[in-house]
């Protein structure tokens, strides 16, 4: 192989972790992750791990020039609208072939009773009615649409400390998945939870809550995905990501990457 591919992992999922590690030990690529730094403590992919924005669209493009990126796969997610708008710019911008890894979303079974909001505001001015004690599990960022909520009380799980407003009556709990199930029936017990606010994330690792409340016969506000730009290729998990990326590599023609010397 003349060179090696540089693929560039846009980050912070545990797919974008897993892809990084699968493609790291694979002769002929050339793996960078890039993470927001929004948590303090993240977990790190292998392989090399760059961290913090590129300052839009036009400073993707320019990054992924400087450092010889031939192929981008955005495994960010599912709610990280804005990276993966930029990427879709960035990559039709600097002709990089873009690939999508998005876990699939989730879907309602028997016995539950979901709710859908097309935003955290739609979710909040569901909720008085809904129940009195809340688990909201969508995150530190967006709280502010809950803060008025002053009737309601709410358990807030999320990675690190909320910076933005929040309800008036609310306990932080600071946690990281995965949760299992049994876990998630606990806690909801325990703080006498009657309504699960959740973004649709999808994935195994979060999915317990939604199992809990199942058993539990709570109502769930499910908050729907952003839409995301359709003229990108999508798959739905690391192998076929990974496929996707060895068939670049043997892509006939792979243009030899721009100069990253400097010179
Ligand atoms: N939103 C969620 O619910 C959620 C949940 C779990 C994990 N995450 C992860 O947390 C990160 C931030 O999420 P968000 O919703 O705040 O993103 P966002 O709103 O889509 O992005 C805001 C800005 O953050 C920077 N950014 C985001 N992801 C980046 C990445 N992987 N590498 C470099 N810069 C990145 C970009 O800054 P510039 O414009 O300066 O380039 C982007 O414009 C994402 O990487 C995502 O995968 C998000």
């Amino acid at each position: 192989m003349p060179y090696p591919l540089t693929v560039l992992v846009l980050g912070g999922t545990s797919e974008a972790r897993a892809l990084a590690a699968d493609l790291d030990i694979r002769p002929g690529l050339r793996v960078i992750s890039s993470l927001a730094g929004r948590v303090s403590r993240p977990a790190l992919p292998p392989g090399e791990v760059r961290v913090g924005g590129f300052g839009g669209a036009a400073g993707l493009a320019a990054w992924a020039r400087a450092e010889g990126v031939g192929v981008v796969v955005d495994a960010t997610h599912p709610f990280a609208r804005t990276i993966s708008a930029h990427a879709a710019e960035a990559c039709a911008a600097a002709g990089l072939p873009l690939l999508r890894l998005a876990r699939p979303a989730w879907t309602a079974r028997d016995g539950d009773d979901w709710r859908p909001a097309g935003s955290l505001e739609e979710a909040a001015a569901l909720l008085p009615g809904m129940g009195t004690r809340v688990l909201l599990t969508t995150g530190r960022q967006g709280l502010a649409a809950f803060a008025g909520l002053d009737e309601l009380w709410f358990l807030i799980r999320c990675v690190d400390p909320p910076s933005g407003p929040v309800p008036a009556r609310c306990e932080v709990m600071l946690a990281r998945g995965p949760y299992e199930r049994e876990a998630e029936r606990a806690l909801m017990q325990r703080f006498g939870i009657d309504v699960l606010v959740t973004k649709n994330s999808g994935g195994s690792l979060t999915a317990g809550k939604l199992e809990a409340a199942r058993d539990l016969g709570l109502p769930v506000v499910m908050v729907a995905r952003p839409s995301v730009p359709s003229a990108v290729a999508s798959v739905p998990d690391v192998d076929a990501a990974v496929g996707w990326v060895l068939g670049q590599v043997r892509r006939p023609g792979r243009a030899a990457p721009a100069d990253s010397s400097g010179a």
